[in-house]
């Protein structure tokens, strides 16, 4: 039948079950969402009305704090969890302050892979996609080695994702073997959706993702966010909820959106 998604997904991708990139696609106003995904996003979104300026306000902090870094000098970045592309990756943010920053992107999904691909193509600065899950942290390392240099600092980027690792696979340790693999004067920039932020929404909201994506998310509580920073040095304000990371001097005061943030250096 013309217009049946299951014929016109690309193939090997099955676009029956929701997918959480997709689902993140739909809410930030994308195209590369399938019946699936948009059911699933709109039945969060009953649950918990904050969710689409949530997701705006974590795409911000990601542009903010990567201008901050590029500021600081960092020229090589691990985004981890890259989702499909939009407006304002990382590449675009770093290279527009320093163009010769390395950018390496990481995600375990394959219709991100394919668009990746399609964004990269054009590209000439270094930048590079490693299809790989989180948790394979040795892979990770080894593939982004070809492209970064592990002796000067890096950032690493854990937005929107930590989630989607349960407590039982140890995200501490995942991101400490990370951390500890980068050099000095590295960052580590996290967002995370709160249960302790708008606890009713955000309880309902864990409830219906997890339904929805047929695995288990887990979100976190500002103590639980911010031991994920143990061992390096937490910056001005702290983990705080997204939209008031630095915000840009002529930003609007934004209401409580539900998602935890912040950013730490190495010492
Ligand atoms: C909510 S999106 C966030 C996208 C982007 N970081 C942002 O904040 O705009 C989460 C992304 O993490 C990816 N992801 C989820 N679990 C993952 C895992 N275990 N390993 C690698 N990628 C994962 C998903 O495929 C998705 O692209």
């Amino acid at each position: 039948m013309i217009g049946d998604e299951r014929e016109i997904a690309p193939r090997g991708i099955d676009v029956t079950t929701p997918h959480i990139a997709r689902i993140y696609d739909y809410w930030l106003g994308g195209k590369d969402n399938y019946a699936a995904d948009r059911a699933a996003a709109e039945q969060v979104m009953a649950a918990t009305p904050t969710i689409k300026p949530g997701v705006t306000a974590n795409r911000a902090f990601l542009s903010r704090v990567v201008r901050f870094m590029a500021g600081e000098g960092v020229t090589q970045f691990l985004d981890i969890g890259t989702g499909i592309p939009t407006a304002d990756n990382t590449h675009l943010v770093a290279q527009a302050v320093n163009p010769a920053s390395r950018v390496v992107y990481v995600d375990n999904d394959p219709i991100v892979l394919n668009h990746a691909r399609a964004l990269l193509s054009g590209v000439t600065a270094p930048t590079a996609f490693i299809d790989s899950d989180l948790r394979d942290t040795g892979r990770i390392l080894d593939e982004a080695a070809r492209l970064l240099d592990f002796d000067r600092p890096v950032a690493l980027l854990l937005i929107a994702i930590l989630h989607c690792v349960p407590d039982g696979d140890d995200p501490r340790g995942i991101i400490h073997t990370l951390m500890d693999s980068l050099a000095p004067g590295s960052f580590l920039a996290i967002t995370h959706p709160g249960i302790d932020q708008l606890p009713e929404q955000m309880a309902a909201a864990e409830k219906a993702l997890t339904k929805a994506m047929g695995f288990r998310v887990t979100f976190r509580t500002h103590e639980g966010v911010s031991r994920f920073f143990d061992g390096l040095d937490l910056l001005t304000p702290g983990v705080v909820p997204v939209q008031d990371w630095r915000p840009d001097p002529d930003a609007q005061p934004s209401a409580t959106t539900g998602m935890w943030g912040g950013v730490a250096r190495k010492p």
